[in-house]
């Protein structure tokens, strides 16, 4: 038996794989939000503009391709800290990164996985006024327990001790999260309340360089005001960049 001589990396092609299985491409999974038809449609799933009924993530192939980049520039740069996401959904996005982990045989950073997993909060407009009227905590679809999120991670084999569970509002867990840097910091709770408790308590973690992405920026009016307002009230000039016309990054600059 004779082996072939080039060959593309497979851990290349293993997250390209993860990243169409985790989007609900393979088998063109329907949508499922109110403002979609129930059907599968390319065009929306590639900027993330539906919910899937089935598939693991909804922030579509164009944010999907922007984290791994995100991971990958943080590995290949050294840039050190563990990677979170505040407001996982299904999971999709932290699978996809413990998958970057595995396949670049990371052992010493750790996925922090951080949501209430009973969906959004009711609005609290007199402290976040931005957030008057938000129906975000009405949409039951939102709310998926901490059982099905550690249930996917299994399907993909990668429910392990480098993924570790934040459960409760970000108000309560985040502050106090053992968590003693970070080189990714994605922030998918749609609201401003959601996105500034965030912030708040996680961006003084982010080590110089690292990655600090906002899902819902283009989105919700209430999330853009949160980023503008934190990077207003700590002289953040770091240019913010756009991914899809929604999603957002921007390199914490270095000290
Ligand atoms: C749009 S979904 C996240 C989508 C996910 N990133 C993905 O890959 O598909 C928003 C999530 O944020 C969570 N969330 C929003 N605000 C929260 C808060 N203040 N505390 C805890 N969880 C929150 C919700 O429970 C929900 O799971």
């Amino acid at each position: 038996m004779s082996a072939s001589t080039a060959q593309i990396a497979p851990g290349v092609l293993y997250l390209d794989l993860v990243s169409r299985c985790l989007l609900g491409l393979i088998y063109e999974d329907p949508a499922q939000d109110p403002w979609s038809a129930p059907s599968f449609d390319a065009k929306k799933r590639a900027r993330g503009l539906d919910w899937p009924l089935r598939a693991h993530s909804m922030i579509g192939q164009m944010r999907m391709a922007n984290l791994r980049a995100a991971v990958e520039h943080v590995l290949g740069n050294h840039i050190p800290g563990d990677l979170i996401e505040t407001g996982v959904w299904r999971g999709g996005a932290c699978i996809l990164m413990r998958a970057i982990l595995k396949a670049y045989d990371v052992t010493d950073r750790v996925v922090w996985v951080a949501d209430s997993f009973e969906g959004l909060p009711p609005p609290d407009a007199s402290r976040y006024p931005a957030d008057a009227g938000d129906r975000h905590h009405t949409f039951m679809p939102l709310a998926v327990s901490i059982d099905e999120v550690k249930a996917n991670f299994a399907k993909y084999g990668l429910l392990d001790g480098q993924v570790r569970f934040l459960k409760g509002w970000f108000k309560d867990t985040l502050p106090a999260a053992p968590i003693e840097h970070l080189a990714i910091l994605r922030l998918d709770g749609d609201m401003y309340q959601s996105t500034i408790e965030a912030l708040a308590a996680l961006y003084h973690k982010v080590s110089p360089g690292g990655v600090i992405i906002v899902d819902d920026y283009g989105a919700v009016p209430g999330c853009r005001q949160a980023v503008h307002d934190f990077r207003a009230a700590h002289s953040i000039v770091a240019p913010i960049q756009d991914i899809d016309g929604i999603g957002v990054y921007w390199l914490k600059a270095q000290a």
